[in-house]
């Protein structure tokens, strides 16, 4: 089919173009150019099968890949873009253009119901991850579509409160995560449906400008779900198209058009950019094949998840000895619907047939096991004879499992969470299993924070397992014995409980706005700047190995600094360690957080072996936002360069002065 450009196209339909034919397609002008397809995302592919009348969806069965905010616990580029070239597979098989996927936003608020779906609290950490899962995805044919720009912090009204963040803020924090995911030059993104400062995200001109001026985005802005409200001033904004097709908003735009309330400049530029988005789409799954065997995906989804689990406590109990015997309960080992291993709304991806049975996996690997449910999903308070009969097991067996967590029935797009805690019956067969046993191992099934302070004390090991998805249960197993040693680190803070953050929601008094005050003093930005104690830090994360960092060389090189330095796995068991560069200006004239991440790696090293680490710190990793400058600036300084195993836990530092751009190593 011949190319068509705009200039061939009529007023109408250029303005068919810019909304989209129905749910998930655009508009094929009646066969004379291509259409493509769009589905969810962002850990699987949900392409829905039925609509109800209520708006519930029924998917088509799928792999399902970790949820972003366990394959963020990774802390892997590697794994990120294996993901997005495993969701390709599944795209092309089922003739799927883009998936919508992957979201950026930062995880400024514990309770946001979308966290599971967000890479992290830091936006070097959501944008690289997001970055490499993007390469993959594209680079195996499949169009992505970065979102939600921008702001979309919370899930409280979302559809019409306006978060309010001064400039900086914005630079620094919201909008970083898009530009470092831009790099990797995505076909699509999809605005958000808050307003951002007053204006509407699916009007946000201001920040369209930024993504194609300054990020040198070149794809197709796509609104969220029913996020226009006017498609006129969207279009005259920047929004190239909307999605899903609306009629009311269609016959508007043309009503607008015909007396010139729309600029043909604006149209063209638009219809333009969703012609560029078909055609590129086309061309980049020319030739592409699934390369891998849907069996491959799911050993790829196992994979990925046993990267992800964090071992966040361990006083030894872990990995468990050899024909020991363990009790294991919570109704999350064996849960009976896949709703309790996922969060809800648009990215949840239905499983099919498939089940996940911690004990049986246990089992398998030479592990005693006795089961009880102990509670139930829909239970809150109760605590029946099941539960009597766990504390027993817990009393009688080497050890107790207990598996506790969320869900979408708590977690879920279009509602935040309303509490950090688990249910209280949850707690409590936490607590009576530690009562009877002192090697109680807990396992959190969750897709964010969970505040962790009635019982952390009181156990011997805490797994924070996420949202695991395919072949969960063996990756689990799989740690849990020893077979596979741990390496995920936290994507954001656990702190000690939630009073202790920040961020305000938008709820009550603040009904409509909701005020950042807090500014850059997100996750652990805060809790370092103001030496708040938090339970489990930013990047905080146990192996069975252990490592320690040593030799750190420093020195200028062209405008920037390249550090490297070593790191030894003294123990005899292969690992993986993820470092952290971190970066602090010592006596900043204007005030920024104590220390920011600046650079990330993860290695595998061997038992006795010793592996070197190279970064190069461009001048960008010592900049702030100028408020007064209008752009980034390189104050001159004193800086330090920490080198860390957390946010917390640093092993190396170095000191270097900036003058004029230039670093002097002290
Ligand atoms: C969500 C998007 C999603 C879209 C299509 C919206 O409600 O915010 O993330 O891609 O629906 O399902």
């Amino acid at each position: 089919m011949k190319r068509k450009t705009v200039q061939e196209l009529s007023a109408e339909e250029k303005m068919r173009l810019l909304c989209g034919k129905d749910f998930w397609h655009t508009d094929d002008l009646a066969g004379k150019i291509p259409q493509i397809t769009v589905s969810d995302g962002p850990n699987g592919l949900r392409i829905v099968k039925e609509r109800a009348a209520d708006g519930s969806e029924t998917a088509y069965p799928a792999t399902a890949y970790p949820a972003i905010s366990l394959l963020a616990n990774t802390w892997n580029r590697a794994a990120a873009r294996e993901m997005g070239a495993c969701l390709a597979d599944e795209c092309l098989e089922k003739d799927v253009d883009i998936l919508l996927a992957p979201g950026v936003n930062i995880k400024r608020h514990p309770l946001n119901g979308r966290n599971f779906e967000y890479f992290s609290e830091d936006p070097v950490l959501a944008g690289e991850m997001a970055k490499a899962y993007i390469e993959g995805l594209q680079g195996g044919g499949v169009g992505a579509c970065l979102k939600h720009f921008c702001c979309n912090n919370l899930e409280y009204d979302r559809l019409n409160q306006s978060s309010e963040v001064d400039e900086r803020t914005l630079r620094e924090l919201y909008y970083r995560p898009f530009e470092i995911a831009c790099e990797a030059q995505p076909v699509s993104l999809m605005c958000s449906y808050n307003r951002i400062n007053g204006t509407l995200g699916a009007e946000y001109a201001k920040g369209f400008a930024l993504l194609r001026k300054e990020f040198r985005f070149r794809g197709a802005i796509v609104s969220d779900w029913s996020a226009v409200r006017d498609r006129t001033a969207s279009a005259a904004a920047g929004l190239d198209l909307e999605m899903p097709f609306n009629e009311k908003n269609y016959r508007k735009l043309c009503e607008d058009y015909a007396r010139g309330a729309l600029s043909d400049a604006a149209l063209d530029a638009c219809a333009q950019r969703v012609l560029d988005l078909v055609y590129r789409c086309k061309q980049m799954r020319q030739g592409k094949k699934a390369v891998r065997t849907a069996e491959e995906r799911r050993a790829a989804a196992r994979r990925i998840a046993a990267e992800g689990i964090v071992l966040l406590k361990n006083n030894g109990v872990l990995p468990l000895q050899k024909g020991r015997r363990a009790a294991i309960s919570g109704c999350y080992a064996r849960p009976d619907t896949c709703g309790m291993l996922r969060g809800g709304g648009s990215s949840a991806v239905n499983r099919g047939e498939e089940t996940f049975d911690l004990p049986a996996r246990l089992a398998e690997r030479g592990v005693e096991v006795c089961f009880e449910s102990a509670f139930r999903y829909d239970e809150v308070e109760s605590f029946g004879q099941s539960a009597r009969r766990a504390a027993l097991h817990a009393a009688a067996c080497d050890c107790s499992i207990v598996c506790v967590g969320l869900g979408e029935k708590f977690e879920r797009e279009g509602a935040d969470r309303e509490t950090a805690r688990l249910p209280a019956v949850q707690e409590r067969a936490i607590l009576a299993s530690a009562k009877s046993s002192p090697n109680t191992v807990v396992v959190v099934f969750a897709g964010s924070y969970i505040d962790m302070s009635a019982w952390e004390e009181k156990v011997a090991a805490i797994l924070f397992a996420g949202y695991p998805g395919t072949g969960g249960d063996g990756a689990l197993a799989d740690i849990l014995v020893g077979a596979v040693n741990p390496s995920g680190k936290l994507s954001e803070t656990f702190p000690r409980c939630l009073a202790d953050v920040p961020a305000a929601d938008g709820r009550g008094v603040f009904a409509g706005v909701t005020a950042y005050t807090e500014g850059l003093g997100v996750g652990y930005r805060h809790y370092s700047t103001c030496g708040v104690p938090v339970l489990f830090p930013f990047g905080h994360g146990l192996s069975y190995s252990v490592f320690v960092y040593s030799d750190l060389s420093a020195s200028a090189e062209g405008c920037g600094l390249r550090l490297s330095f070593a790191v030894e796995n003294t123990s005899a068991r292969d690992g993986a360690e993820t470092v952290q560069v971190y970066v602090r200006e010592c006596v900043p004239l204007v005030r920024r957080p104590d220390r920011e991440l600046k650079e990330f790696a993860k290695a595998e090293i061997g038992a006795g072996r010793r592996k070197r680490f190279s970064f190069l710190l461009g001048p960008r990793a010592f900049a702030h936002w100028s408020a007064s400058k209008d752009g980034w600036e390189v104050s001159d300084g004193v800086y330090e360069v920490l080198v860390g195993s957390s946010a917390q836990d640093i092993r190396l530092q170095c000191k270097l002065c900036i003058k004029n751009g230039e670093i002097l190593l002290l």
